[in-house]
């Protein structure tokens, strides 16, 4: 029984395997605006008070709306804060997630984040690729690599991750430019990337899970809710942690617009499993647990 490591290097720096995932801030259905604004910028502010040195968000979170907080709770930024976006989609008017691949569209994406951020760079932007809205699908995207990488070349990019693919796609992009880490879908009861996770463990590319606790629906389990109450803890400090005993290099962006959810989910780093309820927790997550859509 061993604590897991709770930093990896990633996009140049070491961060802290806990970050935030700020989807949440944009309100119901990720379209803003929220009902209180005021309780968002309070979520950001505990999370880097909290040791947060990574924050996931997109300017299709709102649209533009959670990125305008992050500026509002925590401009100018501290010289450790990482902050990860993406681009690749639009929203609709009605709220749908509308893939957005074109070049002409990669480069607007990248300017709307950088003037919603106030940013005169990015340190990180995933590719989001639209093919299945939640699970990679096979496809060439040489063309959209090849864009980030010409944005990189202006110094408007630092890194380059990318998000809901598969390892065929991430080899294609390393011919391309250096892919820094890879955000899919992940957690105990999803589980289709567990040779992905392994496998970029090995070439030192970190894998950040989207969805780490189950996403809009978070993951249920009888057995989990008995595991936790066994353990003092929660069912969600324990899918946490969880993710954080599975790989060295998966770093977490667990969601959350409460500042009581957000201290809950920091403590989670501080948990350290046995082989025996690690056993468990894996058995649970190939059996009742309820799988998010
Ligand atoms: N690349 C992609 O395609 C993609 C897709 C989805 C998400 N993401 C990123 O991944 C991040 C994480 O995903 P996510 O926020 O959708 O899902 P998540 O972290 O799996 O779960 C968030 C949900 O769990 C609830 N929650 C959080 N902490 C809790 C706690 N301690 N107890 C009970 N409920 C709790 C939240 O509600 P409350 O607000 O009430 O706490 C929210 O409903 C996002 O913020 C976003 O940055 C990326």
């Amino acid at each position: 029984m061993s604590h897991p490591s709770l930093n990896y290097p990633f996009a140049g720096r070491r961060v802290h395997r806990m970050g935030y995932g700020a989807m949440q801030l944009a309100g119901p259905n990720v379209f803003g605006p929220p009902k209180d604004r005021a309780a968002a910028v309070a979520v950001l502010r505990e999370a880097v008070a909290s040791g947060v040195d990574h924050i996931d968000t997109s300017d299709f979170y709102g649209p533009h709306v959670t990125n305008q907080i992050i500026r509002e709770a925590l401009h100018p930024y501290a010289d450790d804060l990482l902050i990860v976006t993406k681009v690749g989609a639009v929203r609709g008017d009605d709220g749908a997630w509308l893939a957005a691949q074109a070049p002409e569209d990669l480069r607007r994406a990248v300017h709307d984040n950088l003037r919603n951020l106030g940013l005169d760079v990015l340190d990180v932007v995933n590719l989001r690729v639209m093919g299945n809205i939640h699970e990679p699908g096979e496809g060439s995207i040489a063309p959209q690599v090849e864009t980030l990488a010409e944005l990189q070349r202006q110094g408007l990019v630092r890194h380059v991750g990318l998000s809901n693919v598969t390892s065929a796609q991430v080899a294609e992009a390393q011919r391309i430019t250096q892919v820094v880490c890879v955000q899919n879908q992940y957690n105990l009861v999803q589980r289709a990337d567990d040779a992905l996770v392994d496998e970029l463990a090995a070439k030192g590319i970190a894998y950040v899970p989207f969805f780490p606790l189950g996403g809009f629906t978070p993951i249920q389990s009888e057995a989990l809710s008995a595991l936790a109450q066994r353990l003092q803890s929660t069912p969600m400090q324990l899918a946490l942690s969880w993710l954080l005993h599975r790989s060295p290099n998966i770093l977490l962006i667990p969601g959350t617009s409460s500042v009581a959810h957000l201290r809950e989910n920091m403590q989670a780093a501080q948990l350290v499993l046995s082989d025996e309820v690690l056993a468990q927790l894996n058995a649970i997550g190939g059996s009742d647990a309820h799988r998010a859509a």
